[in-house]
């Protein structure tokens, strides 16, 4: 049995405190499936926020990391900080909002063990932290609600977590790495429903390439003991405004913002893609809609 399916089991109440003040590795995993990402994506923040001038400055990841008992390196491989990337250009946009929004409210969907929060807080915002159960109780293991911050247990598909939110304030939802693991016709429905509940809000998610997608879909080994679940949302970036707009008409505006590995693979077919003018569309990237009429 792998690390990744050993049940869970908090060997102490929370991480305990070793004598010279670092957290002990000592809590356990019983994530699984897409669950089990939340790892993959905290191990590359960690990692990056270990290293000198990182592109993402985020101490409470390392700090979760060093925590948990877990074979991150044997499990996803050595990190590339295409996820630390990713998390710093959604941070500029999320602190951006805030600069006009001080007193708004952050929904995070499929937050795992961001700590987003914690990088961009002004004192006043709110932040609704959504995800499964199972991934919410792992959360808790680390980082506590509290009446600013608050957690949903429930999939980000149920409207429970909408009705926590007044739909007339200054709404702003984030979907780190959560749209691609999602059928189509859910994302289109969880976009319509957030159109709908929310007209005024903005929104931030990232996509991966339709060619991604197909070859998650057949199975895609990151390292021989972890096999990426399958990513059924796929879309090219030149097909993602008319997507949205043939979904729903309440957009005002559209942007697509790239974000780009630092390092490893990821960044080498990054520039190897974009050698070739008009592949570009073949590139995961941000999309930052503004609703409105
Ligand atoms: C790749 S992780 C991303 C975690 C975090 N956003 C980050 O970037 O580190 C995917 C997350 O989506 C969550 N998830 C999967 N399906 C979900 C659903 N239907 N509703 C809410 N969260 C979901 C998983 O539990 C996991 O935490």
């Amino acid at each position: 049995m792998s690390t990744a399916t050993v049940p869970l089991r908090r060997r102490r109440a929370a991480a305990r405190q070793s004598k010279n003040g670092e957290a002990k590795a000592d809590i356990v995993v019983n994530l699984q499936g897409v669950s089990e990402t939340m790892l993959w994506t905290l191990y590359d923040r960690a990692c990056e926020a270990r290293r000198p001038n990182p592109v993402l400055s985020d101490p409470e990841s390392s700090r979760i990391c060093a925590a948990i008992d877990y074979d991150f390196a044997g499990r996803f491989g050595v990190p590339d900080g295409s996820f630390a990337a990713r998390a710093a250009e959604i941070d500029h946009l999320v602190l951006r909002w805030l600069e006009d929004h001080p007193n708004g409210v952050v929904a995070s969907l499929g937050e795992g063990l961001e700590t987003q929060a914690h990088r961009v807080d002004n004192g006043r915002m709110k932040w609704l932290t959504v995800d499964l159960p199972a991934a919410i109780a792992f959360r808790e293991n680390f980082l506590q609600p509290s009446k600013r911050f608050r957690h949903i247990a429930a999939s980000a598909l149920d409207p429970l977590w909408a009705k926590e939110i007044d739909s007339d304030g200054d709404v702003l939802v984030v979907a780190q790495g959560l749209l691609m693991y999602l059928d189509p016709a859910a994302v289109k429905r969880l976009f319509n429903d957030i159109a709908a509940r929310f007209p005024k809000a903005q929104m931030i998610f990232d996509v991966i390439p339709q060619w991604f997608s197909s070859l998650t879909m057949w199975g895609v080994m990151k390292t021989p003991y972890y096999r990426l679940p399958p990513m059924p949302w796929g879309i090219d970036t030149n097909d993602i405004e008319a997507c949205l707009r043939a979904w729903s008409p309440g957009i005002e505006s559209v942007s697509l913002l790239e974000y780009r590995a630092p390092r490893g693979w990821p960044r080498l077919a990054d520039n190897l893609i974009r050698m070739h003018p008009g592949s570009e569309k073949y590139l995961p990237c941000l999309v930052h809609v503004t609703l409105g009429p």
